[in-house]
C-alpha cells in the first residue's frame, strides 16, 4: 500500500485526533456505535483502522459516498490480496469468487443482466399478494402457538426465507439447513466455518441446479438452468454462485430489517401510533427506517487507480470503506439525523448501496418490509418485547446488523439515548 496524501488541508469540521477502529459493535441496536462519534464529525472522509491495524479510508459524507460508489476505479473483487476485510475470519476465504458483489464489470454486468428481470418493481408488485399470504401464515402460526415467542425465529426470518425460496425455486423444507449455513457464512467464528458453509451451500445448490437442468420447474433458478432457455442454460458454476448470493442476501438482510425495524418502532410509540392510524405512511416509514438503521454498515472497495476526491488523493491499492450508518446521518442532507421522522424525504439514502452494485433485491425488500411491518402493527396492537432493550442480543458490528432474538410479549421498553449525547464505546446502550 502507498502513502496517503492530503492535498486540501484540514476542512473537516472536527478532525480525528486518534485513529478509530472500524467496525465496532453498536451500543444501541438502531444507532451507529458511540465509538464512531469522532467519525461523525469528520466528513466526508476519515481514516480508520481495521482489525489487523490496516489503515483505510472511511467515507462518511453523503455526496462523496454517492460519487465514489459510482466510480469504476473502486473494485469489489474480494479475491485480490489487497482487498480490505473487516475480520480475520474473512481474510481466510479470499480465494472464493462471489457472484455479483464480488466481481467488477464487464463480468458483473453480464451476471446482473441474467437475474435483473426477476427483481424489477413490476415483479415485486406482482409478488405482493403472495408475500401477504406468507406474512399472514407466519403470524397465524406465531399467534396460535401463543406467547412467549421469539419474533426473529417465528416471523422475521421465515417471511423473507419463504419469499426468496418461492422466487428462486428452492424448497423451503430445507430452510433449517440453508439458514444455518448463511449464519455460519456471515457470523461463523473462524475462516474454517465460512469455508465449510460455502462448500455445503455449493454442494446443495449444485445438486439442486442439476435436478432443475433435468426437469425444470418454476422459479428463477429453473428458468436459468433450463436447456431450452434462449442462448442455452446458464453456466453451472456461475449459476451456483448466483444462487448462493441470492439465497443468502435474499433472506438474511430483510430478516434483520424486520426485527430491528419492529424494535425501533416499539421504541418510538408516538411514531407507531401514527403508523397504526395511517397505514398510507408505510412506504415513507420503511424508507426512513432503512436510512436510520443502515443495517449493511461498511461497504468494501479497493482503489485500482489514484482517485482525487474532495481535495484528497485515494492512492491505488488503498482500501475504501463506506459507513452507511454515518453517510445516512450526514446532517447536511438529513437535519436532526438521529430522529426517526418519516415526514422528511429519506430518499437518496445509501442503505441499499449506490452505483452498479446497488441492491438487486431492493424492490422486493421494500415490498416485504411494508407488508411485514404493516401487518404486524395492525394485527398485534399490544406488541412489546419481553425484556428491556439492553438485554436483547444484537449481532456484532462486523456483519449485517440486527437482533439475534426478539422475545415477545412483555413490558414496556426503555429507549436508547441519542448517539450524539453518548461519548464512548462503553457507554450504556440505554437510559432509564
Ligand atoms: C432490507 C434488506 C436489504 C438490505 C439492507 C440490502 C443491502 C444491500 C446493499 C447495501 C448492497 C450493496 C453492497 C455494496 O455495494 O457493497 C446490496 C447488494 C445486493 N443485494 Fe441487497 N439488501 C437487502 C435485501 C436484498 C434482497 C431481498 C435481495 C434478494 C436477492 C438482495 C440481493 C442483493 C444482491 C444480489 C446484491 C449485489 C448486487 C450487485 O452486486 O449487483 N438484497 N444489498
Amino acid at each position: 500500500m502507498t502513502d496517503t496524501t492530503d492535498t486540501r488541508g484540514a476542512r473537516d469540521t472536527a478532525p480525528q485526533s486518534t485513529p478509530v477502529a472500524f467496525p465496532q459493535d453498536r451500543t444501541c441496536p438502531y444507532h451507529p456505535p458511540s465509538g464512531y462519534a469522532p467519525l461523525r464529525a469528520t466528513r466526508p472522509l476519515a481514516r480508520v483502522t481495521l482489525y489487523d491495524g490496516r489503515p483505510v479510508w472511511l467515507v462518511t459524507g453523503h455526496a462523496t459516498a454517492r460519487r465514489l460508489l459510482a466510480d469504476r476505479r473502486l473494485s469489489t473483487d474480494r479475491t485480490h490480496p489487497g482487498f480490505p476485510v473487516t475480520a480475520a475470519r474473512f481474510a481466510g476465504v479470499r480465494d472464493r469468487r462471489a457472484a455479483l458483489l464480488g466481481v467488477d464489470d464487464p463480468e458483473h454486468h453480464t451476471q446482473r443482466k441474467m437475474v435483473l428481470p426477476e427483481f424489477t418493481l413490476k415483479r415485486a408488485t406482482a409478488l405482493r399478494p403472495r408475500i401477504q399470504e406468507i406474512v399472514d401464515a407466519c403470524l397465524d402460526e406465531m399467534i396460535a402457538q401463543g406467547p412467549p415467542a421469539d419474533l426473529v425465529s417465528a416471523f422475521a426470518l421465515p417471511v423473507p426465507s419463504r419469499v426468496i425460496c418461492a422466487l428462486l425455486g428452492v424448497p423451503y423444507a430445507d430452510h433449517e439447513f440453508f439458514e444455518e449455513q448463511s449464519r455460519r457464512l456471515l457470523r461463523g467464528p473462524a475462516a474454517a466455518d465460512i469455508q465449510d458453509a460455502r462448500d455445503r451451500l455449493e454442494d446443495y445448490l449444485g445438486a439442486l441446479v442439476d435436478r432443475k437442468r433435468r426437469r425444470p420447474g418454476t422459479g428463477l433458478l429453473d428458468d436459468l438452468a433450463d436447456p431450452r432457455r434462449p442462448g442455452g442454460p446458464a453456466d453451472r458454476d456461475e449459476l451456483v454462485a448466483l444462487a448462493i448470493i441470492l439465497l443468502v442476501a435474499g433472506h438474511e438482510t430483510t430478516a434483520n430489517m424486520i426485527s430491528l425495524g419492529t424494535l425501533t418502532l416499539l421504541q418510538h410509540p408516538e411514531r407507531l401510533a401514527e403508523l397504526r392510524a395511517d397505514p398510507g405512511l408505510l412506504p415513507a416509514a420503511v424508507e426512513e427506517l432503512m436510512r436510520l438503521l443502515s443495517i449493511a454498515d461498511g461497504l468494501l472497495r479497493r482503489a485500482t487507480e489514484d482517485i482525487e476526491v474532495d481535495g484528497r488523493t485515494i492512492r491505488a491499492g488503498e482500501g475504501v470503506v463506506f459507513s452507511t450508518s454515518l453517510i445516512n446521518r450526514d446532517a447536511d442532507v438529513y437535519p436532526d439525523p438521529d430522529a426517526l421522522d418519516w415526514h422528511r424525504p429519506a430518499r437518496h439514502h445509501v442503505a441499499f448501496g449506490f452505483g452498479i452494485h446497488q441492491c438487486l433485491g431492493q424492490n422486493l425488500a421494500r415490498a416485504e418490509l411494508e407488508i411485514a411491518l404493516g401487518t404486524l402493527v395492525r394485527r398485534l396492537p399490544t406488541l412489546a418485547p419481553a425484556v428491556p432493550v439492553e438485554e436483547i442480543p444484537c449481532k456484532p458490528g462486523d456483519t449485517i446488523q440486527g437482533m439475534l432474538e426478539l422475545p415477545w410479549p412483555g413490558r414496556r421498553l426503555r429507549t436508547c439515548t441519542s448517539p450524539s449525547t453518548r461519548t464512548s464505546a462503553s457507554a450504556p446502550a440505554s437510559a432509564p
